[in-house]
């Protein structure tokens, strides 16, 4: 090869000095803008795996909803809803229209705590085999100031994609507790840092999609500083938060339209059902309009009820009386419970408003001075223990 054929671009032709960079090999050369050029097709060619999923209908809303009716008890409309947020977005993203612009659609989820909000947005991730981030909004910071600024959600996600941009421009980021920065409340004195604002303004741009440069994991001491540029655009955000006080907001809303004669009246004690929130609800509870505008899907999950923590506890894929019933059984104890004992610790989860979530902690407490004594109950012989409503009270030791 001479030297004159080795400063020009063996795909396009074009000199060394007209490019970026000029990689040079034995016989050919290729320029930079020829790189991005093959990287690019090579991306598309891993979409097409994901169509032919979609095509063999893995993906469509039903499917979706079918599987995480295994894993989260409840919450039917929420499923459906999210199913078909989901089902839309990957088929846009896998689809994309040649002359229609058709609108990312985030997805919003309210709902108590321990209702199943994350659960059902990591059960979706996994299904689809997609990366999954879980971002804390009240960790985010706005760029400049201290702290994780929104950027950095999509540099875990990378991460998370082992560095596969076109993997990771897919990926599904989960912004939790995405209430805690709301502008306080209406009233808040304007001398004061509005800074949940700030970070809402941070967010717009990414969440609509815009391109970012990020670093690769692993990759963070190269002396030039490599990063990386993402195109957000196809990435789904779900953001998600308990709302506290957005009950009485829409209660405030419907009961003042309803003033006059023949109005019905509440009774002040009664449950405000959450899925009638508005837009306009939840700027009033400090979100800003922009920032909602660009969650298309709200989904409302409601409290679970004593019977659906029941099932949360004994019906479950992986439910937590099987994962102890095993972790006993390891040292030859047939743990049991009997169904006034479930009852109350579900019971007990309700009272303490932590719902779902609690179960956990629940059954830790009560299991606990058996578990620290499991050494004992195999120097006595001990094959079989029955938790009922005594011992919950009463957590005591059989020896
Ligand atoms: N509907 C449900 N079905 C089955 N399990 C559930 C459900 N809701 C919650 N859980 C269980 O409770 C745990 C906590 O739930 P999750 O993290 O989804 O709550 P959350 O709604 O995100 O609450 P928070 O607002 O506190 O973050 C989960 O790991 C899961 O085991
Ligand atoms: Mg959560």
């Amino acid at each position: 090869m001479t030297d004159k054929k080795l400063q020009h671009c063996s795909f396009c032709g074009k000199h060394k000095d007209e490019v970026t960079k000029l990689i040079v090999g034995d016989d050919v050369s290729i320029c930079s803008s020829c790189i991005a050029l093959c990287n690019q097709l090579i991306d598309e060619e891993k979409v097409v795996d994901l169509i032919d999923k979609i095509g063999s209908g893995d993906f469509d809303a039903y499917s979706i909803k079918e599987h995480l009716d295994q894993l989260v008890i409840g919450q039917k409309s929420a499923k459906e809803v999210l199913a078909v947020a989901i089902s839309n977005h990957y088929k846009r993203i896998t689809n994309p229209p040649k002359d229609l612009e058709i609108q990312k659609g985030n997805v919003l989820l309210i709902g108590p705590t321990g209702s199943g909000k994350t659960l059902l947005a990591r059960s979706v991730a996994k299904y689809l085999n997609v990366p999954f981030v879980v971002a804390d909004a009240t960790s985010l910071t706005e760029a400049g100031y201290v702290g994780e600024d929104a950027e950095s959600m999509i540099a875990m996600l990378l991460a998370l994609a082992d560095n596969d941009v076109a993997r990771a421009e897919r990926g599904i980021v989960f912004i939790d507790e995405i209430d805690k920065i709301s502008r306080k409340s209406e009233s808040t004195s304007i001398t004061r840092d509005v800074s949940g604002e700030g970070v809402q303004q941070a967010l717009l741009k990414m969440v609509e999609g815009t391109k970012c440069r990020v670093s690769p994991v692993g990759k963070r001491k190269h002396p030039q500083g490599e990063t990386v540029e993402i195109d957000t655009k196809n990435i789904l955000f779900i953001a998600g938060g308990a709302f506290v006080g957005l009950e009485q907001i829409i209660k405030n809303r419907t009961q003042g339209s309803t003033i006059g004669f023949g109005a019905e009246v509440k009774s002040k004690t009664e449950k405000q059902d959450i899925a009638g929130v508005t837009p306009d609800d939840l700027t009033r509870f400090g979100m800003i309009p922009e920032f909602i505008g660009r969650f298309t899907t709200t989904v409302t999950l409601q409290e679970l009820t004593l019977e659906q923590l029941v099932e949360v506890l004994t019906d479950v894929k992986n439910n937590f009386i099987d994962q102890y019933r095993y972790l006993f059984s390891i040292d030859g104890i047939d743990l049991t419970f009997t169904s006034g004992a479930i009852r109350q610790i579900a019971q007990n989860c309700i009272d303490l408003k932590t719902g779902a979530r609690g179960l956990h902690t629940e059954i830790e407490r009560i299991l606990m001075p058996h578990m620290f004594h499991i050494r004992k109950y195999k120097e006595n012989n001990i094959k079989e223990l029955e938790i009922d409503v005594a011992l919950i009270e009463n957590p005591k030791v059989l020896v």
